[in-house]
């Protein structure tokens, strides 16, 4: 009877389905149970932005937004490179004498790179694991989390070529790094590594290039175990206070606490009051309750 029932057990792990992801010429999607690599795949060419690539993204943040098997999207880059910003000769002198294909480009590589990432409903951890200059600081900020290798390599190398840090990147870098810093860097195109990274807020932390993965993994794994509907509404609260006033940001977060309720099918809060005051099962200060009802 044990066996048999070991045996459907086995049995019905084995019928999850396989998931057939759509595929990119300039990125690649990896799974692993619930988290999502979502990875700028030009290798040879340290994954610098073409616009088949800001297009690409676009693709696939779309689909994986509303993809039900994502807990966690990780945005990482193939081989020795994060990013190596926009394509100097595809995105900037490619477009140079075409307005049209420009402006196309330019509406894409924003789009992906910070409204749908900033936007992302589900945790993003940005895996940066070696070069990652210019324009490739913006997908970084839009990430909720950043963790970088200690020996990759950052640089607002614009002024290297004689432009600004434009798209947002000058935007992006004064929200993470203080001014000072952030008027250093852009002037000066001076790189810096993954524990310089840590130092200034460009990065939560840094860790050795072996254990980049690892570390991110543990990340991932933790924000799987929390609610993700109040993890969801977390994230829009902090981004949006960001822009408010204070009688502003009151009024926005009592909505949002309100529509919380509504929202959460898990119940989360009702189920981390019961266990933390009926059950006496755990410490809200020390951990997160325990997901009983996932969704
Ligand atoms: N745009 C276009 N092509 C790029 C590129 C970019 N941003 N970054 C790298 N490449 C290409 C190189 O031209 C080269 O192409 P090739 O093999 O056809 O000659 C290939 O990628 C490998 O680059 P290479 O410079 O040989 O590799 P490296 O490991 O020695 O150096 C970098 C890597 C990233 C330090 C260097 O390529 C670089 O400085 N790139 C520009 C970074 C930058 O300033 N980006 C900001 C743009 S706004």
């Amino acid at each position: 009877m044990a066996a048999k029932k070991a045996a459907k057990k086995t049995a019905k792990k084995k019928a999850a389905p396989k998931i057939k992801d759509p595929v990119f010429e300039t990125v690649k999607i990896e799974r692993d149970k619930g988290i999502t690599f979502l990875i700028m795949n030009r290798p040879e060419k340290r994954n610098a932005m073409s616009p088949q690539l800001h297009m690409d993204m676009n693709d696939a943040i779309d689909y994986l937004s509303i993809d039900p098997a994502t807990d966690v999207l990780v945005v990482t880059g193939a081989g020795k490179a994060f990013s190596a910003g926009q394509d100097i000769k595809l995105y900037f002198r490619g477009t140079a004498d075409d307005p049209a294909a420009r402006a196309k480009a330019r509406r894409a590589s924003n789009a992906w790179r910070w409204q749908k990432l900033s936007r992302f409903p589900k945790p993003t951890i940005a895996m940066v694991n070696g070069f990652c200059f210019g324009g490739a600081f913006t997908q970084v900020c839009a990430c909720d989390f950043a963790i970088a290798s200690n020996t990759a390599t950052f640089g607002l190398s614009e002024v290297n070529w004689g432009i600004i840090p434009g798209g947002i990147v000058s935007w992006n870098v004064v929200q993470v790094m203080n001014y000072r810093n952030a008027v250093y860097y852009a002037t000066t195109g001076e790189p810096f590594n993954g524990k310089r990274a840590t130092e200034i807020g460009m990065v939560n932390k840094s860790v050795p290039a072996g254990k980049l993965k690892a570390e991110v993994m543990k990340l991932a794994r933790l924000m799987q175990q929390k609610s993700p509907a109040a993890v969801r509404y977390t994230k829009e609260a902090i981004r949006s206070v960001r822009f408010m006033n204070e009688p502003e940001a009151a009024d926005y977060l009592n909505a949002k606490s309100d529509a919380l309720k509504h929202v959460d099918k898990e119940d989360s809060r009702g189920q981390g009051m019961s266990q933390f005051l009926d059950e006496k099962s755990y410490r809200p200060g020390l951990g997160h309750f325990e997901r009983r009802n996932k969704g």
